[in-house]
This record gives C-alpha cells, structure tokens and sequence, in this order.
C-alpha cells in the first residue's frame, strides 16, 4: 500500500488494492484532490484543480485572486483565511486572533504506523501493515506548526488520520478547535446515514439526503452517547447494503465528539469528525503540542455491507487489545435482572449453580456488592465491601463460583461518586462541580474529576485492590450519567477548557493501567447499556453491553444498526427473562436466544426460577453456542433484511466462515402475517461453486430437508434460501408472532 510522492507536482497518492486518496500542495497550501475508489498513480491531477474566478471569494494571494480556499478543497482547513466553511483548526494567537497561515514544510513516509500517545487508535502488528505519510505545516508568524497523520492500511479499504497541534513560537497560544479529519468530495450526490438513539433503543439507522448547510450528529454528554453515535456514512442514493458507493467515517474518541457534513452552495460537501469545540479550549505553552484522537475513514464499493465487514475486521482484529482480541468470549450469567439490589451470597450461588448444570462459564456479579449500596442513591465511590451481603468476601464468593466450575466476573463504576460515601466527604474537590453553582444530580451520582490525576490514581489504586482481592476473570465497567455542569475544583481557571477531554484522558489513563495490570481479565465497557459504544472504548475492553434493552425484537434493531460499525465480537448480547423488563413483551426462549447469538452471549435471568423444559433449552442453546461462536464471532457478518425497512416486521443476518466453509443464518420475523405468498431471503458471502449441507436448528432434519440434496451456494445466493411457512411442514414452532429460525451451513467436500 505504497503512499506516491510525485515530487515535481506535489502530488501525493495514498492508495492500496480498493482505494486512492489524492492530494497536492499548490501556493505552499495542501489541497484535496480525490478519495475513492482506486485510480492510476498518474503524476498529477491538476485538472481537478482549476483557478476559477467566483464573486465574493477570497483569493489565497494577490498574484492567485483566482484560486481561494472556499472553492479548492483544503486538505486540514484552518481559521482566518477566507474558507467560509468551519474549519479543522482554530487557534487563538498572541495577538487574539485567529488568522493563521499554515503551509507545507515537510513530509515523511513511516512504515507502519505510529502510536498516539494517551489515545486509543488502530495500530498495526507488523511494518507491511500500513504505510503514514507525516504531513509538516507551519505558520512562522502565529508560532503554530502542525504533524497531520495519514495511515493508508494494507489490504483494507481504511485511512486513518489525526493531527497534533504544536505550539513551534515564543508566546501562548490556544487551540480552540482541533479536529481529527477532514474530507471533502466534489459533489453532494449522497445520503448520510447516521446512528441516533437514547437510552434502551440505541443506534437506529437515519438515512436522508444531504441538503444545502449543516447536518451532522454531536455530543455533548460528556460520553459518545447513546443519542448520537461517532458515526457517519455516506451513502450514493442508489448504494444498498450489497452494492454502491459508501464511506463510513467513524471517531475513535468516547468523549464530546462532533460529526458534521457541510454542504457549500456550490454542490461540494465537506466531512468533518473529531473532538467537539463546543467544549473544548486548550491553552498551549511554547513547544507543548496537543495530539486529536484519530478518526477513521472506510471507502466501500460493496454497499453497506462492504463498509461494514471493513470496519469489523479493522476494529476487532487492529484496535480491540489483549488476550481476549482473538478468543471466543465465555457464555456468562449476570444477576442484574435477576435480582437487582437484593441479592445474598447463597441467592448468587444458586443462581451461579443453575447456571453451571446448563454449561453457563462465568458468572457476574453486577451492581450492589458494596456498602450503602441496596438501591442506587449510594455507594458509589468507596469500593468497600457490604460484608453483610457477602460473608465470605469477593475471594469467598468467587472460591464457592469457581468450585462450580465456572469463572467469576464483577461490575464497577469507577467515574461516579454518590454524596455520603468516605470519598465524598474526604475530597469534596474530586468533584466536578462549580463551587456556588447548582449540583445537579443523574441517577443520584455525581462524577469524579478524571482530569485530575490523583482521582485516577486513588481510582487505579483501590480498583487494584478490588480486583486482586479475588480470583476475578472479567469486569464490567459501568457509567451511568451523563455531565453537565463540568468544572474542575484542582484546576487553574485557564485550563477549565480542557477539563471535558482531559477526563476523558484519564478514564484511558486508568483503562490501560488496568487493562495492563490485570492482561487475563476480560473487560466489557458498558454505560447504562449502550451510551458509550464507541471504538474509543474497544481499544480497551473488546466487548460493550450494547443495550439495556434485552428485548428480543427491540435488539434485532439494536443489533443491526450498531453492526453498521461495530463487530459481533463486540456485541453483549443476552437473554432475559419473560416478561421482558424494558417493554414487557413475551418472546419465546428460542427467539431470545437465536438473536443473542449473534453477539457475546449469555443470561441474564434467574436461572433458578427456569422450568426443567427451560434448562433443557437453555442447555442445548448453550452447547450450540460453543460449537458455532468462533464462527458466530469471528467470521463475516452479511446483513440480509432489515427491520428499518418496509414495516420492519421482517429481519435477517447470517455470518460466513474466512474459508466459506461454513455459515449461519437467522432469520426473525415479529408478527405473523396471514394469507402471505411465497417467502425467501438472498444469502450472501457463500462460495458460490460449493454445496452446502442445510440444516435448520430445533427442526426434524426430515422436514427440513426442503431441498432433498445439498443446496448450492449460488442457488442459495441467487435464487434464496426458502423461508415460506408451509416448509414447515406440521412443525409449528415456525408459526405465529415472534418467531425465529436458524440454519447453519457445512459445506460438503
Ligand atoms: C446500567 C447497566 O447497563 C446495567 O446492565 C446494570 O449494570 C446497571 N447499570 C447497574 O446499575
């Protein structure tokens, strides 16, 4: 994936097998020329380029009066210079203002791809992975220089970029804007998709066209969030989930982010992603720099589909970490809606107990082990034990799971602090408060201040503890609000500015010193359910809790749309009981788990309070898990039917071994329907000139012989596997509201 500097043009070409990107520096200024799919690595592109006089635009130069940044595509656009569209960077200079003039200085090529200190980012585990290009600009007057990171990766259709921000002069400066990327396409041709939500039905898919001025999502919670996803793609109007043009464009930041697209009244559009300025000031002293997270860019030429399967591959095998990056995840209980608050050792062990004689390997302890913790108006904070609660002690308890045969897992919520607990009364100024001002509370609790660093320290020491005190294989790390009135008591008022990201910092400050301290332990990030499911977070715990909705037809909603960017292995998924707690809905066992499949999976139930008909399902859902959630986790995920079109009574995904050797299907669909015609869905991924032995899970392989001879993949992808109800023959587990069938796929040699 060579990146080409055309010397005599300044014409620089980053591209692999299925993308180019094209810029070149024209009167010292980088300009954007292309970004698609591949093209000849040409000399130069000048044509794209040509001055052209506008009224009313603001030439770059007397010589060139002709040629202005509104209309040439800035390839890092910056303040005070006649844009006309917001800018990449803003910086306040010596003098209080904010015009700069940054041109090109130097370039490097770097095999491979360099780490971004304090941040997450995708990385690369050998050289011949990536090639970055090293972008200098410098503006000599204002004291401002610039490093723009490109990352061109072999292999997939992925760019990275990032920029850090230097302050090369003699007097302070501040950054008032720094953003991750920008990229800019010659014409407006295009739906943006995005993934809105709130909490319990998180990252639904929007698609609407773009139109004239802004549109974009943001946040400004203090987290991603679970109302706007770091997420955009866009989309030609005619691409589909398996065919046309897409770029997806995903921040790897889990604080305010902000994501806009800027349509110019001259039919160009403009993508900008990175930390939100909104809630951003940061004061820079002579040679202090300051480093944007990264954010991602994903061109694809396969539809929805392609950008998606790209964004699995890169995020679950180049920016999840650790040990648990390439393994299956263990089938777990959690006690959450089994018990809530009220819970005693022995009610935990016989949950845990039920749980092992069906095959369950871990078992969760969430919310409410430690003291003043039987509701959520307190505890939070100390991470002192309720012995009442659990005599024997986290080492007792997790001995008596362990003797079970099962591993022992525990939640925590690190960044909240309720009033009355030691913590609170010791370090009222470890609160992010503004002293005189209102404090207003979420859920009850209030927030740490992460960005000073003795809070992360007492925070890494006492979890340390926590977490060694007991033979603990996983961890839940819960957030439950979201901030408002941010300000930090420690800091200096000049730096109140930095306080929104500098919190984020430190939650990764203390995520990779735990994540190093303790390599073996399975973290997954959760913040009341999916409100901080970002690729900032994957970098360090490989799975979310992607929801608190456990619904099984609200999470084939949930699912999907958070597959747009975000693999399966990433994905916690389970099943709960009946009523359902969130919409009170009943859905059968079989229905609740073919959609939990398609994630982590577990429980999260009374596993006592289960029939024996139900522990005898439970038990082979279970045995069929282990059997397929290599493939179910690690293999490709094609999304079929989705339930954000038509009614959306209907939905389908499968996912494909490497080798297509192997697959499985699922197929939903809510509510029965009468009287309807013939039924059937397109698979996709298969090996086209391989047979393929189908069976349908739960379904007498004599009835479900449908086609009497193993089926071909291109007739399964051509014509579709059948799915009309009278192939059910007199089973009718096929029939009625909420059902679900799953098929798996061997090829046969
Ligand atoms: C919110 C999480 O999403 C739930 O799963 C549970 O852990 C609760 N918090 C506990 O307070």
């Amino acid at each position: 994936m060579p990146i080409s500097v055309h010397r005599e043009t300044a014409t620089f070409h980053l591209y692999n097998d299925q993308l180019s990107y094209i810029f070149a520096v024209r009167e010292g200024y980088p300009f954007h020329l292309y970004f698609g799919a591949r093209v000849p690595d040409e000399p130069h592109y000048d044509y794209l380029m040509r001055e052209e006089w506008h009224p009313s635009s603001v030439g770059v130069s007397a010589e060139h009066e002709n040629m202005s940044f509104e209309h040439y595509r800035s390839e890092l656009p910056f303040s005070g210079v006649g844009d006309m569209r917001l800018p990449m960077l803003e910086v306040v200079t010596a003098s209080g203002g904010r015009v700069l003039n940054l041109t090109y200085q130097s370039h490097e090529v770097v095999a491979g791809k360099p780490a971004l200190p304090g941040l997450p980012a995708t990385y690369v585990e050998a050289d011949a992975e990536a090639d970055t290009l090293v972008l200098t600009l410098a503006d000599e007057v204002a004291g401002v220089r610039v490093r723009a990171l490109y990352t061109v990766f072999a292999g997939r259709a992925a760019l990275a970029r990032s920029m850090q921000v230097i302050n090369g002069g003699t007097e302070p400066l501040v950054v008032e804007r720094a953003l991750s990327g920008c990229f800019s396409f010659e014409d407006t041709d295009f739906d943006m998709i995005q993934l809105p939500g709130a909490w319990a039905r998180e990252r639904s898919v929007v698609r609407a066209p773009l139109h004239p001025g802004l549109q974009g999502v943001y946040s400004l919670r203090g987290h991603s969030g679970h109302h706007f996803n770091p997420f955009v793609a866009l989309a030609r109007p005619t691409a589909t989930e398996t065919q046309g043009e897409v770029y997806g464009f995903s921040l790897v930041y889990s604080g305010n982010h902000a994501m806009t697209v800027d349509v110019d009244p001259y039919h160009s559009a403009r993508v900008l992603a990175g930390v939100n300025p909104e809630t951003f000031t940061w004061p820079l002293d002579p040679s202090e720099s300051f480093q944007t997270p990264e954010v991602v860019a994903v061109y694809s030429a396969d539809g929805l589909g392609g950008m998606s399967r790209t964004f699995h591959s890169l995020y679950g095998r180049r920016l999840a970490r650790g040990v648990w990056r390439d393994k299956p995840r263990p089938i777990l209980i959690n006690n959450w809606e089994a018990t809530y608050f009220d819970f005693t050792e022995d009610k935990l062990v016989e949950v845990a107990r039920a749980a092992a004689d069906v095959g369950i390997e871990l078992f969760v302890l969430d919310d409410g082990w430690f003291t003043n913790r039987d509701d959520d108006f307190g505890g939070l904070g100390d991470w002192e034990l309720n012995a009442a609660k659990l005599p024997s002690g986290l080492a007792g308890l997790a001995d008596r799971i362990n003797a079970l045969g099962m591993e022992f897992g525990l939640w925590i919520e690190p960044e909240m602090v309720n009033p009355g607990t030691r913590v609170w009364k010791e370090h009222p100024e470890w609160v992010l408060h503004a002293p005189g001002q209102p404090l207003r509370p979420c859920r009850h609790q209030y927030v740490l201040d992460l960005s000073n660093p003795a809070v992360v320290d007492y925070l890494y020491e006492r979890l340390e503890q926590v977490i060694s005190s007991a033979n603990i294989a996983y961890i839940k790390w819960d957030m439950n609000r979201s901030f408002g009135d941010v300000f930090s008591q420690t800091a200096d008022p000049a730096d109140q500015g930095r306080v929104w990201h500098a919190f984020i910092l430190g939650v990764y400050d203390l995520y990779d010193r735990l994540t190093k301290r303790f390599p073996q332990i399975l973290f997954e990030s959760c913040a009341g359910g999916g409100g901080r499911f970002d690729p900032g977070m994957l970098a360090y715990a490989p799975q979310a809790w992607t929801s608190d909705d456990t619904d099984a037809v609200e999470r084939l909603k949930i699912q999907w749309g958070t597959s747009l960017a975000y693999p399966v292995s990433s994905m916690g998924s389970h099943v709960s009981a009946v009523p359902n707690h969130q919409v009170y809905r009943c859905t059968p066992l079989k229905m609740r788990a073919d959609v939990a499949y398609f994630g982590t999976f577990g429980y999260e139930l009374d596993a006592t309070a289960l029939t024996d008909e139900e522990r005898a399902e439970v038990h082979g859902q279970v045995s069929f898990m282990k059997r397929w959630r290599g493939l179910i986790q690690f293999g490709e995920q094609y999304r079929l039917k989705s339930p954000f079109e038509g009614r959306g009574n209907e939905c389908a995904w499968m996912v494909v071994a490497g080798d297509k050797g192997k697959a499985l299907v699922a197929y939903y669909r809510v509510l029965q329907e009468v009287n309807v015609g013939r039924r059937c869905v397109r698979l996709a991924g298969l090996d086209s000139e391989a047979r393929y032995e189908l069976r349908e899970q739960g379904v007498d392989p004599q009835v479900a012989d449908l086609y009497g001879r193993p089926a071909s993949g291109a007739e399964l992808m051509r014509i579709g596997l059948e799915l009309t109800d009278e192939t059910m023959g007199q089973n009718t587990t096929g029939r009625g509201d909420f059902v679900s069938r799953l098929f798996t796929l061997e090829r046969v040699e």
